[in-house]
């Protein structure tokens, strides 16, 4: 092969459209992701009217009733919350983030890491106006650049679905969680705006046993859905789930920190997870 030039196909990097059986034959439908530049740079074109488009779809509310029922459930309040360090990969404007801080209070600390520097704009205005701490970087959710075991919870939206091999991204979420800590996604859900989404922007569109799937594969435990209540669009196009980085050894996590669980006295979060 000397003087050759050994070409390298690179194998197309695709995600799962649709699929059939008939009798013996399988039939699948696969698309061409976006690739990461191309993607950073079509959020950046839409940052603009990003706000807009999410406060009319009812987006901000619903991602903060979604954080109240986990809330709830965990029975945090923003004494036990204070001082949490939250990891959003993929924080875009921010809404997400801006749900759980409406729902455990603005004591908490939040970083955010998006691939476009135009959502993180106003991703910044947003916790500036809020009086959040928070800090703010252009990077990759499959290569998160923070240590291993350094946030009390990570918090991603419809940015999995962007992704080929979410699994990646999600093993980066667990490595970052401290023992005991504690992932809440929002995924887009195969339903018609589903589609539709997967149609504009390349993404999975994915069923809620898929979710826990993901979750239960990647080494996460107690994965289970927050079911969103009433009828919105938001529910119609989302999944969420939550689950928890197993506890081994019982470090200044938040799963080893005393929480108030209303009407069961002091328990610790890893332990109401597991129950
Ligand atoms: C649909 S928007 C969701 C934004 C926000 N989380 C929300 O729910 O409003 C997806 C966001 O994920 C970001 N994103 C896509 N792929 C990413 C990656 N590999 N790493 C980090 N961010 C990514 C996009 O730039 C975009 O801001």
């Amino acid at each position: 092969m000397q003087g050759q030039t050994a070409m390298v196909e690179r194998e197309p990097r695709t995600i799962p459209v649709a699929s059939r059986s008939f009798g013996s034959w399988r039939v699948a439908v696969e698309r061409e992701v976006l690739e990461t530049d191309r993607l950073a740079q079509r959020y950046d074109e839409e940052a603009k009217g990003w706000k807009k488009t999410l406060r009319r779809l009812g987006v901000p509310q619903a991602y903060r009733s979604v954080f109240e029922t986990w809330r709830n459930r965990r029975g945090l309040g923003p004494m036990e919350a204070r001082g949490f360090k939250v990891l959003d990969a993929g924080i875009g404007d921010g809404a997400f983030a801006a749900g759980i801080v409406g729902a455990l209070g603005s004591m908490i600390h939040v970083t955010g890491l998006d691939i476009a520097p135009g959502m993180l704009d106003l991703a910044g205005e947003l916790f500036e106006g809020l009086g959040v701490k928070h800090a703010l970087q252009v990077g990759d959710a499959r290569q998160l650049p923070f240590p291993s075991n350094s946030f009390d919870v990570v918090i991603s939206a419809h940015m999995l679905e962007h992704l080929d091999d979410p699994l990646t991204a999600l093993r980066e979420m667990l490595r970052v969680l401290k023992p005991g800590g504690e992932l809440i996604l929002a995924i887009t859900k195969r339903s018609l705006p589903g589609r539709l989404v997967q149609l504009l922007w390349r993404t999975h569109a994915i069923e809620a046993g898929d979710a826990l799937g993901w979750l239960t594969d990647t080494g996460f435990e107690a994965a289970s859905l927050l079911e969103l209540q009433g009828a919105s669009l938001v529910r119609a196009l989302s999944v969420f789930v939550t689950a928890t980085k197993p506890n081994q050894d019982a470090g200044d996590a938040l799963g080893s920190r005393p929480i108030n669980l209303a009407g069961f006295g002091v328990r610790s979060l890893a332990r109401s997870a597991r129950s």
